[in-house]
């Protein structure tokens, strides 16, 4: 059976060192991908290291709805099968699909179900998600001939979609978004003609590297990199598909590592897909102490083990190119830069706020509560750091982000904390609060 949360209140204590080995959970976008270009494959897709969250769960409910058979996503760690029906194979829903939290399982299903020639399909998600702009997917697919609309004219779900003959096209995404992006890779596999994709600048890669795999005719060229052209006609082919650990779950463990004096963690199996390590690069510069020990490349993603040590940490400033290759990691930075003597700075940032939360928003009015001293700007934040934080009442307000990241704060707080909608974390990471007991001495 598939996995159900409920609310909690949750003491969060403070201080303490955190030592051992933690393997983080499987890399959520990946999960995602392995599962949805599966269902359009020709015949049998194998994922080891599946994320067994609500998210990739709801991508799931979603697919099995249009008929490819999946085995449950469990946490014993049993590999996920998945009965893929073809790129044009997928059966009209009787029932609204719902993404529960998931923009990834939304936007990717925009792309996806628009090809999907005299079929009619309808997507909705839980109060965060029908409040998501869907435009920038919209808006793009209906370039290719694809029939969307929604509220707010298709900016908002509930969706629906009408499956129509698609033509290719060039098309310039006006934000570096993979979800974006992935969408119009997946229209484009049953388009007529080719569609060549430029982004403003590189956010992650999973879907070209998966879809290549797959037996997609796909090419990466154009100045930088940043073209991608897809050629249709090439059927997908069931693969197995290894997912490593998601490298923004582990990026609470880095931080932690890193503030928490006497902490010594090794984290296992994490993805570092070059445009997700951007967490990484700031730490470094931040005078982290983080070794990659192991390195080796499966499945078509590089792996490795991080061994992070606390040490005295500088402020940093971001903005720019790297904002997409941490974008996930914006709310428990915020944090590491309560902690850092100075300034630290965060621009270009304003696609955060359109996250599962306002996470600039909400980042600065919990941490607020802690008595940090954090501006608010319309792109960032400017946090002056090195202020001691008190233990408060803390909310999540629904973001599993949010939630970890106000998890790992408390711990550095003066005093204990309690954290309302604690069950947040699980849309990514199950056993993060488990994790967080086993690993704290
Ligand atoms: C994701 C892309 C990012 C990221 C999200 C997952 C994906 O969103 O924030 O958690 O799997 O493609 P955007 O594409 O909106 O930047």
């Amino acid at each position: 059976m598939d996995i159900i949360n409920t609310p909690q209140e949750r003491e969060l204590l403070s201080g303490g060192v955190l030592s051992g080995k933690v393997r983080v959970p499987g890399d959520k976008s990946i999960s995602h991908r392995a599962l949805l270009f599966g269902a359009i494959a020709d015949g049998i897709t194998t994922v080891e290291g599946m994320l067994p969250a609500e998210d990739p769960i709801s991508t799931a409910k979603c697919l099995r709805a249009m008929g490819p058979k999946i085995s449950p996503i469990d946490h014993d760690g049993n590999p996920v099968q998945i009965q893929g029906v073809g790129l044009d194979g997928l059966e009209e829903p009787e029932r609204i699909l719902d993404c529960g939290n998931s923009g990834t399982t939304m936007r990717l299903l925009m792309g996806m179900l628009v090809g999907q020639q005299n079929r009619h399909f309808v997507l909705t998600g839980d109060q965060s998600l029908r409040h998501r702009p869907m435009e920038r997917v919209s808006r793009p697919l209906k370039i290719m001939g694809g029939k969307v609309t929604g509220r707010s004219e298709g900016n908002f779900a509930p969706l629906a979609i009408q499956g129509s003959s698609l033509h290719g096209a060039v098309i310039g995404t006006p934000v570096a978004s993979a979800q974006v992006k992935s969408a119009l890779l997946l229209a484009s596999l049953t388009a007529q003609g080719p569609t060549t994709v430029i982004e403003p600048s590189h956010s992650r890669d999973h879907s070209e590297r998966m879809l290549r795999a797959f037996g997609a005719d796909l090419q990466v060229g154009g100045e930088m990199g940043r073209h991608i052209i897809v050629r249709p006609g090439a059927r997908l082919k069931g693969q197995k598909v290894v997912v490593p650990g998601d490298i923004s779950s582990a990026a609470f463990w880095l931080v932690a590592g890193a503030l928490l004096t006497g902490s010594d963690l090794t984290i296992e199996n994490v993805g570092l897909n070059p445009t997700r390590t951007g967490i990484l690069e700031v730490m470094e510069k931040m005078g982290a102490k983080i070794e990659v020990l192991t390195q080796e490349e499966i499945a078509g993603e590089p792996v490795g083990t991080l061994r992070v040590r606390s040490g005295p940490l500088k402020p940093f400033s971001i903005g720019g190119e790297i904002i997409p290759r941490l974008v996930d990691e914006v709310p428990i930075l915020t944090v590491a830069a309560c902690f850092c003597d100075g300034e630290s700075k965060i621009t270009g940032a304003s696609e955060l706020r359109v996250k599962e939360t306002d996470r600039l928003t909400v980042m600065s009015r919990q941490l607020k509560r802690m008595g940090a001293n954090i501006e608010e700007h319309s792109d960032g934040l400017i946090i002056y750091g090195g202020k001691t934080l008190k233990g408060a009442s803390l909310d999540s307000e629904t973001d599993h982000r949010v939630a970890m990241s106000l998890g790992i704060a408390a711990l550095m707080a003066e005093g204990n904390s309690t954290l309302l909608q604690s069950e947040a974390a699980a849309v990514s990471y199950p056993n993060f609060w488990k994790d967080l007991e086993r690993l704290r001495h």
